[in-house]
């Protein structure tokens, strides 16, 4: 089982929360949105409490989590 990490890039301002409460899931990009901006991320279901703190963390609620 994986999980997947969507980012709407129509909401990301770029407050960064993502990336640095999950820095092992997430990055940056140059301009300091969260670099995931043409495909999902994806990882192993183990990481999905990670995930969800990413998700959690952003104040813009940006991020979503899915399950296959
Ligand atoms: Fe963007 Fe939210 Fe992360 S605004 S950089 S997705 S904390």
């Amino acid at each position: 089982m994986t999980i997947r990490i969507l980012v709407d890039f129509d909401l990301c301002t770029g407050h960064g929360r993502c990336y640095n409460t999950s820095p092992d899931l997430l990055t940056e990009d140059e301009e300091g949105f969260v670099s995931t901006r043409w495909e999902p991320t994806t990882a192993a279901d183990d990481r999905l409490g990670e995930a969800e703190r990413a998700a959690a963390a952003c104040p813009e609620r940006a991020i979503r989590v899915e399950q296959d």
